[in-house]
């Protein structure tokens, strides 16, 4: 079974999932803690909450490297560089590469109830379709967009005025709780993978009677 209390969270916007898991991890008793955050771009203010928090930050741009596989190579050696027991893509707009999917387990946050609406326009696309229901997911990230083994989900419902931004706001209200409640419980109680069905804590399955 996997544990997760070293947590190197990955950001490339506002970073407040990122928050959320920096406020929850200074009780120790959550059970995990940020021990590196890093990005694909600088001077965002996901940097600038870690800085404030004191944890130690990285920045690995893809336009830097001549190839995306020689990015993914080395933003894995970033991340292993801190020995991670958990890495968590919170806002991360970029598909990770099999250096670091190989290398660790990745948890991917997701402003959609996949497998509706993957990809980077979550909230966009959800309600350009019309839905009544949306919500956010906590996967398992793999080789695809979005496509990784789902961990939980929380329903939010659409409102008639909704917009993107007003919507996204209250998807993500839910989602930092979610996250955070994810995170802690596989940091504590551990997870394991079977197929597409992921499984926190040491079930048995056996019966009592
Ligand atoms: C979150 O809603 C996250 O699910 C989304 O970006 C937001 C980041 O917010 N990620 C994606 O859409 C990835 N497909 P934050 O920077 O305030 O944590």
């Amino acid at each position: 079974m996997s544990k997760a209390g070293r947590l190197v969270v990955l950001v490339s916007g506002s970073g407040t999932n990122l928050q959320a898991l920096l406020d929850a991890s200074a009780d120790p008793s959550y059970g995990a803690r940020v021990v590196a955050v890093g990005a694909d771009r600088e001077g965002i203010e996901g940097l600038a909450r870690a800085t404030r928090a004191n944890i130690p930050t990285f920045v690995e741009k893809v336009g830097d490297y001549p190839t995306r596989a020689e990015w993914d190579a080395a933003i894995a050696a970033r991340i292993a560089a801190y020995e991670p027991d958990l890495v968590v893509s919170a806002g991360f707009m970029k598909i990770l590469g099999t250096p670091t999917l190989d290398a660790f387990p990745v948890l991917n946050t997701h402003p959609a109830l996949l497998p509706s609406f993957p990809g980077a326009h979550g909230v966009r696309d959800a309600l350009a379709h019309g839905v009544k229901v949306t919500g956010c997911t906590v996967m398992l990230a793999d080789e695809g967009v979005d496509t990784g083994p789902i961990v939980a989900q929380a329903a939010v419902p659409v409102q008639p005025d909704d917009d993107e931004a007003v919507l996204h706001e209250r998807i993500k209200v839910v989602e930092r709780r979610l996250l955070v409640e994810t995170v802690g419980r596989m940091a504590r109680e551990g997870w394991t993978v079977s197929g597409r069905t992921v499984r926190i804590g040491n079930h048995t399955g056996g019966e009592t009677t």
